[in-house]
């Protein structure tokens, strides 16, 4: 049995290695100035995903209308990403579809169902973590905001490495031992790294905050932080600090200390539950969007997963679409359209958290997610959103 782990162990690092060539050759960076038209593929996903994605996608035509009229940017439907067709072909995302996503630019994709051992679906792939790995999505940044607690948190999650990328390529070694493998490369660590400082820069930020175990998880965790400490000293006017995971999550919960921070990196499994509790302390995670981004593509989806009981109850129309409208913000800002992307967000501010006209519950006491649209729409084109953020936020 040794034997046949070797075996197994071999071609994961062959698979390993071979990855660091490539990224070790580096990617051409999609160029969205100079693209006609920019291809916005949408997948709805399971449960309330094709609800709430129906919402983010009449915002962003809202606000790309004159563009979709020049045809500079074009919408596509995507419907294969569906738990049933998934399961049906037994893969994380069916070839087809695979392709239909790799022909479009950006991607606008609503939760997917991520199959467990036991449940009703063939425990395949999560459709997130592949479509991550398969477009190469190395960077998962999620911006949390409170702007009443003068909260401006931006998270620079590892995508695609860390305990995720082998998270289906672990296996039993006897009856009694099971392994699994968590992953960081130099270049992996590098690039994510390298971008959340670039962001600090960019925003005028003097801090950035690490978070691993590199304290006892010494070899992986321990060569992100030593990366993290090289890249910051091509950045003198920023510090960095190292905190570990553990007292990072209660040091959130700190209302005395945690608007200190602003910007974050860390490895995979630590930003997706760091994220999370993020999410919580700025309204739940329904709130919070999120970008995945590569080289060539990227894919904006919510933070949460598909919550199937909603629709269950039958209570999908009240699902809460801000978490997809924050992504959409984020795509429109990551094709060019800044200025688009801060209006969407004022706009969100004021709607879902200052002015609150339109309140969603989850639950028919309070408004859907039709509701909830037109008004942001109509805070959208009101000619004082401006001066209106300014008083609420
Ligand atoms: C997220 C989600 C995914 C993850 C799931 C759905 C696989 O929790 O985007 O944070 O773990 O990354
Ligand atoms: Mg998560």
């Amino acid at each position: 049995m040794i034997e046949k782990a070797k075996e197994k162990f071999a071609a994961i690092v062959k698979e390993q290695i071979e990855r660091v060539e490539q990224m070790k050759k580096g990617a051409e960076k999609t160029d969205y100035a100079s693209l006609k038209p920019i291809i916005i593929g949408v997948c709805g996903g399971d449960g309330i995903g094709p609800f709430i994605s129906k919402h983010a996608e009449a915002v962003l035509a809202h606000a790309l209308k004159d563009e979709a009229a020049s045809g500079k940017v074009i919408f596509k439907h995507i419907e294969g990403l569906t738990i049933e067709n998934r399961a049906k072909h037994k893969k994380a995302i069916p070839d087809d579809v695979l392709t239909e996503i790799k022909g479009c630019h950006v991607i606008l994709k609503g939760p997917t169902t991520t199959p467990q051992a036991g449940g009703k679906w063939p425990n395949i792939e999560s459709a997130n973590v592949a479509m991550r790995r398969y477009l190469d999505l190395f960077a998962n940044v999620r911006p949390v905001r409170v702007a009443l607690e003068g909260i401006d948190w931006c998270f620079f999650r590892e995508n695609t490495e860390g305990a995720y990328i082998l998270g289906s390529k672990g296996f039993d070694i006897t009856e009694d031992i099971s392994i699994d493998f968590k992953v960081i490369t130099e270049q992996g660590a590098e690039r994510i790294i390298r971008m959340a400082f670039e962001y600090a820069k960019d925003n005028n930020i003097d801090r950035v905050t690490v978070v691993t175990k590199s304290n006892v998880v010494k070899t992986t965790d321990g060569r992100f932080s030593k990366v993290a400490f090289r890249i910051a000293e091509e950045y003198p006017n920023i510090k960095l600090d190292e905190w570990y995971i553990d007292i990072m999550t209660a040091k959130l919960l700190d209302p005395a200390r945690r608007k200190d921070f602003k910007v974050f990196v860390l490895p995979n499994l630590y930003g997706d539950i760091l994220t999370d509790e993020a999410a919580q302390i700025q309204g739940g995670v329904g709130t919070a969007g999120s970008a995945n981004i590569g080289w060539r593509w990227a894919m904006f989806e919510a933070i949460h997963g598909s919550a199937p009981r909603m629709v269950e109850e039958d209570r999908a129309k009240y699902a809460d679409p801000s978490s997809m409208i924050r992504a959409s913000a984020m795509l429109l800002r990551h094709i060019g359209f800044a200025e688009k992307a801060k209006k969407l967000d004022m706009a969100l501010d004021l709607c879902a958290q200052a002015e609150k006209k339109v309140s969603i519950t989850g639950r028919d006491n309070g408004a859907t997610g039709d509701e909830f649209v037109k008004y942001l729409l109509s805070c959208l084109d009101n000619a004082e959103l401006d001066s209106r953020w300014e008083q609420g936020v």
